[in-house]
């Protein structure tokens, strides 16, 4: 099963990879700042049809497209392209993200960084891997030397100063913080030991689906911002290295 993932995650990401900095027609989703591409589009039906081919009684939803119930205890949870906006621009972060569940629970997950040609994966209780190395989450459990990541949301104009506090907040206590504009690809360096933690909110599934298990198979955690599960319909999601967990916890309070 994750080979066939990782298979048609690569056919997805070529068809990126091969969109880049060329022409393309961009809409607008809920507001100025929330973008699609005909790019996003033609990635997701790849995917999509080669799920309803493969595995026609498979449930779908995905970021463009919305939800094909089945009532199959297995769900694909797609993002075709995650990093709409450094795509649409010319920034080389962006990353497929697929994962499929059984009854709920994440059984694999795949995030493939395009444009660096890497592909992180896992399945639930195997591990995960940056291509064929295992990843291992970094032992930092100081606050102070930590390297954070975060995302806007697309409603933040909505709310500014919510997401300018809780910014404000960890840049004094932290060694810096950045914001790369793909979460899976955010959730995939905590997994590596690049990033120590991350907070966002108002994600879809479909944003750490993939990213979340390849998480917590290196030894990571992912929560929401009091340390409960996280509500896949209205995502608030703190993830980290496990060790500066609760202090990151203390200061989204
Ligand atoms: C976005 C990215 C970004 C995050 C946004 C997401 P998209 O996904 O993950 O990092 O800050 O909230 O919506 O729209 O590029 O697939
Ligand atoms: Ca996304
Ligand atoms: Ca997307």
């Amino acid at each position: 099963m994750l080979t066939r993932i990782l298979n048609i995650a690569a056919e997805a990401g070529e068809i990126i990879r091969n969109g880049f900095r060329k022409d393309i027609d961009i809409e607008y989703k809920t507001n100025e700042s929330n973008l699609v591409t005909d790019i996003d589009k033609k990635a997701e039906s790849k995917i999509i049809d080669f799920v309803k081919t493969e595995f026609p009684t498979h449930n779908i939803i995905s970021e463009e497209s919305g939800t094909l119930n089945n009532s199959s205890e297995y769900t694909w949870i797609i993002d075709p392209l995650d990093g709409t906006t450094n795509f649409a621009h010319g920034l080389p972060i962006f990353s497929v993200s697929i994962g499929v569940q059984k009854n709920g629970i994440t059984q694999w997950g795949v995030v493939y960084d395009i444009m660096r040609n890497v592909f992180y994966s896992a399945e639930l209780g195997s591990g995960s891997f940056e291509d064929d190395k295992k990843l291992q989450v970094s032992n930092n459990d100081n606050l102070a030397h930590s390297v954070l990541a975060t995302g806007f949301p697309y409603n933040v104009k909505d709310n500014p100063l919510q997401a300018v506090k809780h910014f404000s907040d960890f840049l004094v206590k932290t060694r810096t913080i950045r914001r790369l504009g793909s979460a899976a690809l955010d959730l995939c360096y905590i997994a590596s030991g690049v990033f120590d933690g991350m907070w966002e909110s108002k994600l879809g599934v479909w944003d750490i689906c993939a990213g979340q298990l390849i998480l917590e198979e290196a030894g990571g955690l992912a929560t929401d911002y009091i340390g409960k599960k996280i509500d896949y319909d209205n995502v608030q999601i703190l993830a980290s290295n496990g060790k500066i967990h609760s202090k990151m916890m203390e200061i989204l309070q």
